[in-house]
């Protein structure tokens, strides 16, 4: 059985989508069959982030409306050997990814994977309650401002105990020159804002940033943040790499 992650944030931008499409090419990487799921409805990225948006003929929504069939929808990312997707669609159409029926499609979804990522739209908005019900454990992403951390701290504590438990936090975008000058708190202040396990810290990484401006995909670029993206990858396959709040790549 796959294990299946959710990524949601408190506040929109913060970088889940960016995480759950460098997560996912990290595990790939290591040898994962990886499938990542783009749920936020009306605002794919994904598809863009992976470079792949000309191959896009169907999407999630086609999926739950029964226009096209799972194994139609799931399109590989022919950069990176062991990960696919499933774009989300251009229109909204949330209220289609009930939890009966994500539920259904996660169960009848190609076993073949190791993992399913779902990338959710920010905060409480459908479909973050049924994903997050059906995941086995929930990565938050937040930047480093109090504002990000606490909308994260107020997500988690309107979760059921169980979900909770298997929940922890990335801090993204990190500027730890600035951190230096003290014109920004630490790392740490954030994560216990957040009240969190801290699953990783990525840097501010201009490449990432670029890469995304210029439509380019913005995964195993050889720089700190994807470099950070790896580690946190070798953690969620249970291998020990130590964490540095102040970890800059
Ligand atoms: N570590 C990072 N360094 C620099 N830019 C980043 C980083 N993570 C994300 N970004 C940029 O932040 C913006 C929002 O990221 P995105 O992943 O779309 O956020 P979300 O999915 O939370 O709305 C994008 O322009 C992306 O390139
Ligand atoms: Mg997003």
């Amino acid at each position: 059985m796959a294990e299946i992650i959710a990524f949601a944030s408190g506040k929109g931008g913060t970088g889940k989508s960016t995480a759950a499409a460098n997560i996912g090419a990290a595990l790939a990487k290591l040898g994962e069959n990886v499938l990542l799921l783009d749920m936020d409805m009306g605002q794919p990225s994904l598809d863009a982030y992976l470079g792949v948006t000309d191959k896009a003929s169907w999407n999630l929504l086609d999926v739950f409306e029964n226009s096209c069939t799972i194994r139609q929808a799931i399109l590989p990312v022919r950069a990176c050997n062991g990960l696919s997707v499933i774009p989300a669609s251009a229109i909204r159409g949330p209220e289609l990814l009930n939890t009966g029926r994500l539920r259904k499609f996660l169960e009848v979804l190609d076993s073949g994977f190791d993992r399913v990522l779902m990338d959710l739209p920010p905060g409480s908005r459908a479909p973050y309650g049924s994903a997050v019900a059906l995941a086995d454990r929930t990565i938050f992403v937040s930047t480093q401002d109090r504002v990000s951390a606490l909308a994260v701290k107020r997500m988690a504590d309107s979760m059921e105990e169980r979900a909770r438990m298997r929940s922890c936090v990335i801090l993204n975008r990190v500027r730890t020159d600035l951190v230096k000058l003290h014109e920004l708190p630490p790392a740490e202040e954030a994560a216990a804002a957040a009240g969190l396990p801290v699953l990783g810290i990525i840097p501010e990484d201009v490449e990432i940033l670029l890469a995304d401006e210029a439509g380019a995909h913005c995964v195993n670029l050889p720089t700190k943040g994807c470099a950070a993206f790896l580690r946190i990858a070798r953690r969620l396959r249970g291998e020990h790499v130590k964490i540095r709040l102040t970890e800059k790549g």
